[in-house]
């Protein structure tokens, strides 16, 4: 017997919850430390290539794919066709192992709100203190209890609701805060070099890991690859546009994106040392913005009001990976919601802590190369969603056909207008590409061809 699924209350309703999911610390606090490492303005020009074709495509066969079955992603892929379940299975694996180490940095960011808000934002500016901070054992791992127990408990009572109204009003305050600080940010010396950095494309710097950290964070930015948009395409109601959705949570998604690289890239050049910055990685936002925070009037106040509203971006994001998770456990193994989520909280917990750890006393653990955060991190970004996208691909162009997915993006009476494209990147484009790619990634992980 179907399950009755409850459904959004129209479009709009549908893009808030999706862009929820999609913006969070990924659009703030990882696109632009891959976009600094990654040559800037070649990095901005690949990721926008890639989520007007790639991007567009994958959310627009997972919305449908959820929507044409009323099912999430384990049991939708299962019932287009018995064989191919497995890529519904290992599309659950991912937020499984992203939600651990993304509340690890959600508590990193709680901290930060807690030391501007209790006004000690000038120790945060200084060059040492992150590296202090994250190094410690019990500070770090505190924060990311807290942020971990704040995000399970809104679980556990279901009370995600209230959350997206907060949100709700935050989210558009955060756009106006950050194009706030973007602005004051330009006006520093210096800060034209990296605004150049950041929006010239420099050729010489393009190679392949620019693509694929380019196509991991579209992935991950745009919750794509692991079965979020399965799951809420199927409470998307037939009436509504599917391609005027996508299209709208991409511009969202990458104009948060676009302002997190546009506040912190100039930052970089007029605060620090370039040289040393654009490699840092991670720790880039928090290396630099409270610096850019000293220097700024009232910076104390407005350091504390941008982690609060970061804080709330995250928790949207990380609420929806648990629920993603709570709800393969339920669905799996016929538990209860109390029973799944502690379950869930204990797996988290369990991955959670190495990745905490290897910033400090496990810093000398090494997986090929990578300490815990960054292999959990590369595994999931760059190996199993690029794998999950590559068998989507594959399924929708070649066994359930392109057909069934315009014939659902046309209910309704809706025209698909960028039909050519969406076959040609399912097809061809995104197939051939994500092979390459990852052939070439995976060899240079292990050390067997230096990219
Ligand atoms: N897209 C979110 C971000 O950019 C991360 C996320 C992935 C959230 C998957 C939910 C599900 O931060």
């Amino acid at each position: 017997m179907e399950k009755q699924r409850g459904n959004f209350s129209g479009r709009l309703g549908f893009i808030m919850a999706a862009a929820g999911s999609a913006v969070g610390l990924g659009n703030i606090w990882r696109f632009p430390y891959l976009a600094a490492q990654y040559g800037g303005g070649i990095f901005l020009l690949v990721y926008l290539v890639l989520a007007v074709t790639f991007g567009f495509a994958l959310m627009t066969a997972e919305i449908s794919i959820g929507r044409k079955t009323g099912l999430s992603a384990v049991e939708a892929f299962r019932k287009l066709d018995k064989k191919w379940g497995f890529v519904g299975y290992l599309s659950a694996l991912v937020p499984v192992i992203i939600l651990p180490y993304y509340s690890v940095i959600g508590g990193w960011v709680t901290k930060y709100f807690w030391v501007f808000a209790s006004g000690e934002g000038i120790a945060a500016a200084s060059s040492d203190y992150f590296g202090g901070f994250v190094s410690q054992i019990g500070q770090p791992i505190g924060w990311f209890l807290a942020f971990i127990g704040i995000t399970a408990v809104i679980v556990w009572f279901g009370v995600e609701k209230g959350v997206e109204r907060v949100s709700k009003i935050l989210m558009p305050i955060l756009v106006i805060l950050s194009m706030f600080i973007a602005a004051y940010a330009l006006t520093m010396d210096g800060a034209m070099d990296g605004l150049k950095y950041y929006i010239i494309p420099n050729f010489s710097h393009f190679s392949v890991k620019t693509v694929l950290a380019a196509m991991g964070q579209l992935f991950y930015s745009m919750s794509l690859a692991m079965g979020i948009m399965i799951t809420y395409g199927s409470y998307m109601r037939k009436d509504n546009s599917i391609e005027s959705s996508v299209r709208h949570i991409e511009i969202f998604d990458t104009g948060i994106a676009f302002l997190a690289g546009l506040m912190i890239i100039p930052s970089i050049f007029a605060v620090g040392d370039p040289e040393q910055l654009l490699e840092k990685g991670a720790s880039l936002m928090f290396e630099v913005l409270p610096q850019l925070f000293l220097a700024m009037p009232a910076g104390q106040f407005v350091g504390a009001a941008f982690f609060i509203m970061v804080f709330f971006a995250a928790l949207t994001s990380s609420i929806s990976l648990m629920e993603t998770v709570v709800s393969i456990f339920m669905d799996k193994f016929h538990w209860n919601r109390k029973l799944s989520c502690i379950a869930v909280f204990a797996i988290i917990i369990l991955l959670g802590i190495p990745s905490s750890l290897g910033n400090g006393v496990w810093s000398g653990i090494k997986i090929i190369g990578m300490d815990f955060l960054s292999f959990f991190d590369f595994i999931s970004n760059s190996v199993i969603m690029p794998i999950v996208a590559l068998l989507t691909c594959i399924f929708v162009g070649y066994v359930l056909k392109t057909s069934a997915i315009e014939h659902e993006v046309e209910v309704s009476g809706h025209s698909f207008k960028a039909r050519g494209l969406f076959r040609i990147v399912i097809k061809y484009f995104a197939p051939i590409c994500i092979v390459l790619i990852l052939i070439t990634s995976v060899l240079d992980a292990f050390g067997i061809f230096k990219l």
